[in-house]
């Protein structure tokens, strides 16, 4: 009975005991620590540092910030000496990651501690250290920045003892599995930040670093890891950190079947999306043996940028893809970033006769230039052993290879994005490059980064042969975001020379057409070009869950004159018409009020048809037709002879709150004509409007709450205006 009541005492003594605070930072100066270097200041302060990131997760009103001076400030903070009362030092702590900064304990003058953020963040959290074993030592806390450069910073706040760990976050996570079926399945949140993980087999690394969403609060979908390879052994997958609060970690399990619902709302019926995960940029098209290939940047582990590999599809008609696994996945020089491919016919490389050789940006510390060759017609890669094959030591942006061979140089070229101007270089294998010229500065627009370019021939309409040179750029596009402008003029093997044309030209005034480039290869001297169908400013965001964005129509470029000058046209592949259903013709229409609307444009219009029609705006100077559906979703576009405009308004046209970027009025210049040919792609969450044979192109996102199946044509003055040769198609598969 003694000895309960004793016990119970003690219980009840450890219970109440409280924290013990070793510094709250909330004085008017650094009470008793020593300061060292800049990056400190004198004082603790309440948030920010000058141009900071807003920092949050502190207790109490000030903190330890060592952003003064920036990122490159150094400096040192020492506590004075205290004894260690009780089992856990307790601390908030955030900023950068780098080797240069940490929170150190020191016990007895040694270091016993020296730890450094999991994530990059201005949000502080708790950390712990287990000082069981140094109880009634004397100890002191170092905080140190010896960091320069992006995230050379920490955050400390609120250090004190307890009994209890504050701390969720527990490094070096592992969880293994013995391998029976062929998938992984982890459970994904997009808001949540990416966890860092490494495939171990038999205690050696199997893997790159995946970054992965793992859930931490709610599940939004599921990604598969293709353990099929590590079948009958052991798989281990090691977290850099994982929280004990994540929901996700005890769900991720092993399945033969990954199953989702692949007919989500968005999803386009016509348009090439990967079957699940992220894209951005197509990559390495060229017809080889008949059939159209088509790369595409790919995350197979998310429907956000990130582990960017070679998704791969192959197609007879460019309309009807077949999907392939990922044909190149990161390896030690980097990610798998933009490039190209072509067939080495005369085997230059030495890879073998027609084999497709591919050349990307390995997307590591810095960005080079590699190779890779398939003997299989493109059923497996294998990278080249000398990669890297061109690297630079001072060019940061240096990306997106387009390799083509010229022939009357009898050499292959590549284009390549560096910075804001497009290196040219020339190599008799694929293998060994030199530098032939550069092209950029003082023309065109440079609001961004220039990526993503292209280089081909074109024949005029009076038969002259001209060079079309694309270039993508982000940000810095007509209507904001992301755009690919062109140049045209001439090249001779190893300068590319622009025309006097009124730069920047666009290859599409929609917000949603970006990195696009041409197939090599194609017979008939076709040029066929593919683009990306979003936008930087909100791609990661956009409302759809299991994939993320897809490409535009495949179209054939031309140059044309507009009236006005040579302008590169883009039309949809004639290869589109196998997609048509049964016409229905609407003829002539006489627009003589202000609004005339067709109420069911198509029978079951399930949101996927084609349009054309030719308006003849007679007087009118304002004109333009729009599209509605039972929900209220709107969205039209406006002709405007006396502005010089073609307006194009998405503000009401469904889903938009996902970002502030989207919904906005969108603008073309608009050639004064008699009459405008017009096309109209609409599929599940796009429009693609080609006007007079492609020479103005809009291709914007939206996405509806219901088909649109309701016409309506307007005009600003009461002028009586035509629209000819109307007809409409549904569009199927
Ligand atoms: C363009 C781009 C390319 C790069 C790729 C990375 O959208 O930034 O320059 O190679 O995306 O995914």
């Amino acid at each position: 009975m003694i000895c309960l009541l004793i016990l119970g005492g003690m219980v009840l003594a450890s219970c109440t005991r409280g924290d013990v605070v070793v510094a709250d930072f909330e004085q008017a100066n650094y009470a008793g620590w020593t300061v060292q270097g800049e990056a400190f200041g004198n004082t603790p302060v309440v948030g920010a540092v000058g141009n900071q990131l807003p920092v949050a997760g502190f207790a109490g009103k000030c903190l330890v910030n060592s952003f003064h001076g920036g990122d490159d400030a150094r400096g040192e903070l020492l506590s004075p000496v205290f004894t260690i009362e009780r089992d856990y030092v307790n601390f908030l702590l955030g900023g950068g990651m780098g080797e240069g900064v940490c929170v150190a304990l020191e016990v007895g003058g040694k270091r016993v501690y020296e730890t450094r953020p999991v994530v990059e963040s201005e949000t502080l959290q708790w950390y712990s250290w287990d000082v069981k074993a140094y109880r009634g030592q004397q100890a002191r806390v170092r905080i140190i920045d010896n960091q320069r450069g992006g995230w050379g910073h920490i955050l400390v706040d609120q250090i004190e003892m307890g009994d209890r760990a504050k701390s969720v976050i527990v490094p070096d996570y592992e969880m293994t599995f013995p391998i029976t079926q062929k998938y992984l399945l982890v459970p994904i949140e997009d808001k949540g930040p990416e966890s860092q993980v490494v495939l171990w087999q038999d205690g050696e690394k199997r893997s790159e670093t995946l970054y992965i969403r793992v859930a931490q609060t709610q599940v939004d979908y599921w990604m598969p890891i293709d353990v099929e390879t590590f079948k009958g052994t052991e798989l281990t997958l090691r977290f850099q950190h994982v929280k004990t609060t994540d929901i996700g970690y005890p769900q991720i399990h092993q399945s033969d079947a990954y199953e989702f619902n692949y007919q989500e709302p968005y999803r386009p019926a016509y348009h090439f999306s990967p079957y699940y995960g992220w894209t951005n940029d197509p990559n390495g098209m060229v017809w080889h043996d008949g059939r159209y290939h088509l790369f595409y940047q790919h995350n197979p582990y998310g429907s956000m940028w990130a582990n960017m590999h070679w998704g791969h599809a192959v197609s007879e008609d460019l309309v009807h893809w077949q999907h392939l696994g990922d044909a190149l996945a990161p390896d030690s020089l980097g990610s798998i970033f933009s490039g190209s491919a072509v067939v080495d016919e005369h085997n230059t490389a030495g890879f073998g006769r027609n084999a497709i050789v591919v050349l990307f940006t390995s997307a590591g510390k810095r960005q080079t230039q590699s190779v890779a060759y398939s003997t299989d017609g493109g059923r497996t890669f294998t990278k080249y052993e000398g990669n890297p094959v061109l690297t630079d030591p001072d060019i940061v942006d240096f990306r997106d290879p387009k390799v083509f061979w010229h022939e009357t140089t009898r050499q292959w070229v590549m284009a390549l994005a560096t910075s804001q101007t497009i290196t040219f270089y020339a190599s008799p294998d694929l293998k060994s490059w030199h530098k032939l010229s550069a092209f950029g500065d003082g023309i065109g627009s440079h609001g961004g980064v220039w990526e993503c370019p292209d280089l081909f021939p074109l024949q005029t309409p009076d038969g002259r042969t001209k060079w079309v040179l694309l270039v993508s750029i982000n940000p810095g596009g007509p209507n904001g975001g992301s755009a690919t402008q062109y140049f045209i003029g001439d090249f001779d093997g190893r300068t590319f020379h622009a025309d006097d044309l009124p730069y920047p030209l666009w290859v599409d005034y929609g917000r949603d057409n970006y990195a696009g480039v041409t197939w090599n290869n194609v017979p008939d001297g076709r040029r066929v070009f593919m683009g990306w169908m979003s936008n930087w400013d909100y791609a990661n965001q956009v409302p759809t869950v299991n994939f993320r964005n897809a490409m535009t129509l495949p179209r054939d470029l031309s140059l044309r004159h507009n009236g006005e000058h040579l302008v590169l046209a883009g039309m949809p592949v004639h290869e589109t018409g196998t997609l048509r259903g049964q016409v229905v013709e609407y003829g002539t229409l006489h627009v003589s009020s202000k609004r005339e609307n067709i109420a069911d444009l198509l029978p079951d219009n399930e949101g996927c048809f084609e349009l054309e029609m030719v308006l003849v705006p007679n007087g009118a100077a304002q004109f333009g037709f729009g599209f509605t559906n039972s929900r209220g979703d709107y969205f039209d576009y406006t002709f405007d002879k006396q502005a010089g405009t073609l307006a194009f308004d998405r503000r009401k046209a469904g889903l938009s709150d996902f970002s502030d970027k989207f919904a906005m009025q969108v603008k073309a210049p608009l050639v004064a004509c008699d009459e405008y040919r017009v096309r109209l792609f609409v599929d599940k969450a796009s429009v693609e409007l080609f006007v007079n044979d492609g020479e103005l192109v809009m291709t914007n996102l939206l996405f509806p709450r219901e088909v649109f199946n309701s016409m309506v044509f307007f005009s600003s003055d009461l002028v009586h205006w035509m629209v000819k040769e109307f007809k409409v198609w549904p569009l199927g598969k």
